[in-house]
């Protein structure tokens, strides 16, 4: 979703911002711009599109040595140049952008800007319209920007130039992530440490309802009542090489392949060296304590989270609710008298599992956070975090940071039981090195899958996947992959429920992918793909050794049945980039999605 970068030092600062921009592009985005100040006035620059189009669009000639820059996921208005950011105060002496959503814009335009005749329909525009109405009151920039800040209501982070001064940078951010990057003799801004790691991996950390003025060689972090506050930076431990693609023509193809060795990698962390399960013994013992866990997430971390369940059940005997962030923050079950809350994020900014983690937090509920960045929003509010250990996820579909929350969802719910003393008949460890070598021998099946997305995929308008128990998690998984990417209508069912209503849909050719990984249920579920080919679909089994038929299409190495989520998922996740590859598809930046969605 939108992201934000500022630079402010001695180097010319397009180059700079831009390279920032394209480190950001993964978030998605639909229009984006800069603006920099050199002290005769901010130049900015914006385009509708891709940071190449912005590229374009630039005055080499402007030369400057601070500005701002993003990209912008439309929420307010339609993604045209008009409404991209940078917007600018009435007399152009303020350019700000934004990321969030201002939820009281409308009465602030009534209450402060009935004279102004605002140019674009963001709410955005509302913010830099209020600085220059408090400096055109009388007050100092720095006071109308805080002003400005206690009327907001909402979420925010926000970068602003003052074309009377080309010496500073005024930051704020309330629930939306923004960092302020330190170097010798200049200093950044930033959304995530990735778009400036290019020039620094010192970061200081932002709280809600702080402000910043940052000038090349200080930043000065205070509240909003004028108090300073004295913050050290912190080494981003983010190695630039695991932004890049190398060799991949996508990310996402790098990061399906990468998963044997996350899984590894999550072993040697959650291991200690006399080969015990590692975990904090405050998660320990916050597992040892709730009647009922409640995970809470959204999108592909939802489907973990339902695996997670079954884990968690099967293994650790606690019963578990799995539900989706949007709906629980308005509609919260009865929590039972112990809860415990696990959210489950790769990004850990996603505000609507943040909204839910805020009110479950005012009621005094503890909180385990599982994401992929610990230093991230819902890692930070949360009581206690798990960290996933999968780098960097790039492409907006999730591939590794699925299969690493499922992995590390394992350890959780083994390390719970024996804590427990529950006796088990299940080594995570040796279960997870053996999902780590048969993904291995998936990832390197690719032509295979290749043959399948074209022969199934590459003319059909629908597709559904089927599988019952936890094959119908994955089912799931497999369609939301297929959809983001490559925007084939898909569905998953549980296997036994097609027949009572989408059937209707299976015509002559329709694509059934049915998951056959669980030996109580397989009779079950060929019964269901008979079902649908006398019906005329095409259907296509993934099954897995052991348990398979004549006539299944793919069979997936044998493993243990509860971790077959982790390996079965690895076809889908590559028939879902092949399908996208044979419709000519943006694999890494599909359309109106976002890799970390930032508002509710
Ligand atoms: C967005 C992404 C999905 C992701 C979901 C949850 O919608 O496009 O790929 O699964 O957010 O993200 P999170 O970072 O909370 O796991």
């Amino acid at each position: 979703m939108c992201g934000i970068v500022g630079y402010i030092g001695h180097e010319d600062a397009k180059e700079i911002l831009l390279k920032g921009l394209e480190k950001l592009e993964y978030r998605g985005y639909d229009s984006a711009g800069i603006a920099v100040n050199n002290g005769n006035g901010v130049h900015y620059f914006k385009e509708k599109g891709r940071i190449a189009d912005l590229r374009e669009a630039i005055d080499n000639e402007v030369e400057a040595t601070a500005g701002i820059g993003h990209t912008r996921w439309a929420t307010h208005g339609v993604p045209n140049r008009i409404n991209a950011h940078p917007h600018q105060s009435a007399s152009c002496r303020f350019t700000l952008v934004h990321n969030g959503v201002i939820e009281n814009y409308e009465m602030l335009k009534r209450s402060f800007l009935e004279t102004v005749e605002l140019k674009s329909e963001t709410d955005t525009e509302v913010i830099v319209q209020m600085v220059e109405y408090f400096v055109n009151n009388g007050d100092t920039v720095e006071d109308s920007f805080r002003k400005t800040l206690k009327e907001l209501k909402g979420s925010y982070a926000l970068a602003l130039l003052d074309n009377e001064d080309k010496d500073r940078i005024y930051v704020a951010k309330n629930k939306s992530p923004l960092l302020v990057g330190v170097g010798d003799n200049f200093n950044v801004v930033a959304s995530d440490a990735m778009a400036m790691l290019q020039v620094t991996d010192q970061y200081i950390e932002l709280m809600d309802k702080e402000m910043v003025i940052v000038t090349r060689d200080s930043v000065i972090i205070k509240n909003l009542d004028g108090a300073e506050i004295i913050r050290n930076s912190f080494t981003c431990e983010l190695d630039a090489s695991e932004i890049e693609k190398g060799t991949y023509p996508h990310f996402m193809l790098k990061e399906i392949d990468e998963q044997p060795f996350v899984i590894r990698k999550i072993i040697q962390r959650y291991q200690d060296e006399q080969g015990a399960l590692k975990l904090d013994e405050d998660i320990r013992g916050a597992m040892q304590d709730p009647d009922r866990i409640y995970i809470v997430a959204c999108g592909t971390s939802y489907h973990a989270g339902l695996v997670g369940k079954q884990f968690i059940e099967t293994l650790a005997k606690i019963p578990v609710e799995v539900h989706v962030a949007s709906e629980f923050s308005y509609n919260m079950p009865l929590l039972t008298g112990k809860p415990l809350f696990i959210f489950i994020s790769q990004s850990g900014e996603t505000a609507d599992s943040r909204a839910v983690l805020v009110k479950i937090k005012a009621l005094g509920h503890p909180a385990i956070t599982i994401t992929n960045v610990p230093g991230s929003t819902l890692s930070r509010e949360a009581d206690y975090t798990l960290h996933l250990h999968a780098g960097p996820e790039i492409a907006v579909a999730s591939t590794k940071a699925y299969t690493a929350q499922m992995a590390v969802l394992a350890i959780l719910a083994v390390d719970t039981a024996r804590t427990k003393g529950i006796e088990l008949d299940f080594d995570p460890i040796r279960e997870l090195s053996i999902v780590a070598n048969a993904m291995e021998v998936l990832c390197d099946q690719k032509e295979e899958m290749n043959q399948i997305a074209r022969e199934y995929l590459a003319t059909t308008r629908n597709c559904f996947f089927i599988g019952r128990g936890i094959d119908f998690y994955v089912g799931l998984e497999g369609a939301l992959k297929l959809k983001e990417i490559s925007y084939i209508q898909a569905e998953g069912f549980a296997g036994g429920e097609l027949k009572h209503g989408t059937i209707a849909l299976i015509e002559e050719g329709t694509p059934v992918i049915a998951i056959a990984t669980q030996e109580q249920v397989n009779l079950g579920i060929r019964g269901n793909v008979k079902e649908v080919d006398a019906r005329g679909a095409n259907s296509c089994i993934i099954s897995m050794k052991g348990l398979e038929s004549a006539g299944d299409r793919f069979v997936i190495p044998a493993v243990h049945e509860l971790m077959t989520p982790l390996v079965s998922v690895i076809p889908l996740q590559l028939i879902a980039y092949y399908a996208a590859l044979h419709r000519d598809c943006d694999v890494d930046k599909p359309r109106n999605l976002a890799k970390s969605v930032t508002v509710e």
